[in-house]
């Protein structure tokens, strides 16, 4: 068996008698965590791999399945094929998959350059990921689990009061989104990242967009992506908990126009459709209803 190296940044080849030194599994943290442990396997973290079921296309399913799910089949020893069509929610159906031209699918080296295949399990699954003997793609623990974001446990969980686990939750704001961001970003098939704001593409990169936004800029480190959500929780559906959060530092807002009945957060961050999937825009801001990409006043910025 070989290991490649748990960070994305550089996946790399190792040889190692344990394939995953000092990980222990959410399991063995659950012992001790019970209220993280009974929740975060309802989030979409949890659940954004898994081997394709009976019933769908391929060997892997990427995607929890809260906007879609797209497949990845295993075509010989060096090659992947991500499948042209990916299952949608809004379609309940299955449609082209997000960046392809048609419905073949596209085929990766399993070791080109951009390491493209090991890059998708390397962030949608928890510790390193290794190789089998026929160079088959094994992920440790699948999903976006504990040790994805708190780094390997077994030192803690041999000795909580001496050894303390990484906690994102101690970071100063930029560097919350810094560490979110190391997996919500949108990255082009080169490895260069896109940081234009106007391009839709970069809906999904939901740190780089707060930090355009003057609520970020102007807030003293403030906020973070945790004002809004709960890193062990499912995403929040209501809008009156967003809304809390605005008022924590808008208590009364003015307004030319009456709002009574609308959520802060649909006005002030709409939702950015690219094909069959949408995104709010985080960049938190006035908008046009024709225009949920760019802000009215987005040349003072
Ligand atoms: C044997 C029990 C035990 C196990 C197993 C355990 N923890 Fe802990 N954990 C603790 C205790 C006790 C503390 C509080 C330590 C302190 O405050 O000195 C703690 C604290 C933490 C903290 C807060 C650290 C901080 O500085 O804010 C995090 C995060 C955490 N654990 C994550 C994990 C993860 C992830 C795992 C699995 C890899 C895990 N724990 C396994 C007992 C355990
Ligand atoms: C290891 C990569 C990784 C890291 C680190 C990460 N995420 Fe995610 N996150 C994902 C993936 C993959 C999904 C997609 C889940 C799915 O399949 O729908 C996701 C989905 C989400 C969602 C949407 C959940 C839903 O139900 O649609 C939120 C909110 C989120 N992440 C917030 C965060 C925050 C906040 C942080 C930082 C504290 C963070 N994430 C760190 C990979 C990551
Ligand atoms: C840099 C880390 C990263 C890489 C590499 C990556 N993903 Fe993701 N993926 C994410 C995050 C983060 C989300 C959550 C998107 C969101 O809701 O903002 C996600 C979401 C998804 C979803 C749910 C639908 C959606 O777009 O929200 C699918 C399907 C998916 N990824 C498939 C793949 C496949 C297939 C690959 C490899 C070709 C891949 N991902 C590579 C981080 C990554
Ligand atoms: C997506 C990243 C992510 C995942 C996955 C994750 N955590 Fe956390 N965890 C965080 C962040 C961020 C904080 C800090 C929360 C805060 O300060 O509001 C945190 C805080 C904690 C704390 C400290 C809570 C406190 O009250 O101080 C514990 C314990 C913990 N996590 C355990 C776990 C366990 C157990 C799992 C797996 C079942 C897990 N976490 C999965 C990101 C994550
Ligand atoms: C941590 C505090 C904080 C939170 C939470 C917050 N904001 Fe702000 N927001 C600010 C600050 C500070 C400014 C800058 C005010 C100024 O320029 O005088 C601002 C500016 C704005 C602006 C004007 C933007 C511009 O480009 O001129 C809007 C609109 C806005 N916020 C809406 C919201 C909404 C809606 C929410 C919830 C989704 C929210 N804010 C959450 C602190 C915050
Ligand atoms: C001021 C509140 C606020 C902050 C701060 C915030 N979000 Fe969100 N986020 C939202 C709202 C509102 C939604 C839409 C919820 C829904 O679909 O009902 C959302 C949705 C998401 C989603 C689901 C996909 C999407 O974009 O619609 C992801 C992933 C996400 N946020 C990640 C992050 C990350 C990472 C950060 C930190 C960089 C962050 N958010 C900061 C309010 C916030
Ligand atoms: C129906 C859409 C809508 C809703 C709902 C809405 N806003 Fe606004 N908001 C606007 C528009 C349009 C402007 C700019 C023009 C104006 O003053 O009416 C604005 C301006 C603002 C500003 C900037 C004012 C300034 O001084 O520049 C803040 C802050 C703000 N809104 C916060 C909020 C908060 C917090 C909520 C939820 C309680 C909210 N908004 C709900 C549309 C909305």
């Amino acid at each position: 068996m070989r290991m490649l190296l748990p960070l994305f940044l550089c996946v790399g080849i190792a040889a190692a008698a344990d394939p995953a030194p000092g990980y222990v599994g959410a399991a063995t943290c659950g012992k001790c965590h019970r209220t993280e442990f009974d929740l975060q396997p309802k989030s979409a973290h949890a659940h954004t791999l898994a081997p394709s079921a009976a019933d769908q296309p391929g060997d892997w399913a990427f995607g929890a399945g809260s906007q879609a799910i797209t497949f990845l089949r295993r075509e010989d020893r060096e090659h992947y094929r991500e499948l042209g069509q990916t299952w949608y929610r809004e379609l309940n159906g299955y449609g082209l998959t997000p960046g392809h031209r048609n419905l073949n699918g596209v085929s990766f080296r399993l070791f080109d350059a951009d390491a493209r295949i090991l890059r998708c399990f390397a962030c949608h699954s928890t510790g390193p990921i290794t190789l089998g003997d026929d160079d088959r793609v094994i992920p440790h623990e699948l999903g976006v689990r504990c040790e994805m974001c708190h780094g390997p446990g077994s030192l803690h969980a041999q000795d909580p009061a001496r050894n303390h686990p990484r906690n994102p939750g101690r970071l100063p704001a930029g560097g919350v989104s810094t560490f979110c961001a190391s997996c919500h970003r949108f990255k082009l098939e080169t490895g260069e990242e896109l940081t234009d704001l106007r391009d839709p593409r970069n809906s999904r990169s939901e740190p780089l967009r707060l930090a355009a936004s003057a609520c970020f800029q102007k807030s003293n480190g403030r906020l973070t992506c945790l004002t809004c959500h709960s890193p062990h929780a499912p995403l929040e559906q209501s809008a009156a908990v967003y809304d809390r959060a605005c008022g924590k530092c808008h208590p009364a807002p003015r307004h030319a126009a009456a709002i009574a009945g609308q959520s802060c957060s649909q006005c002030h961050m709409p939702g950015i459709r690219t094909g069959n999937l949408v995104f709010r825009n985080h960049r938190i801001a006035t908008y046009r209803p024709e225009d949920p990409l760019v802000p009215v006043n987005a040349d003072r910025h």
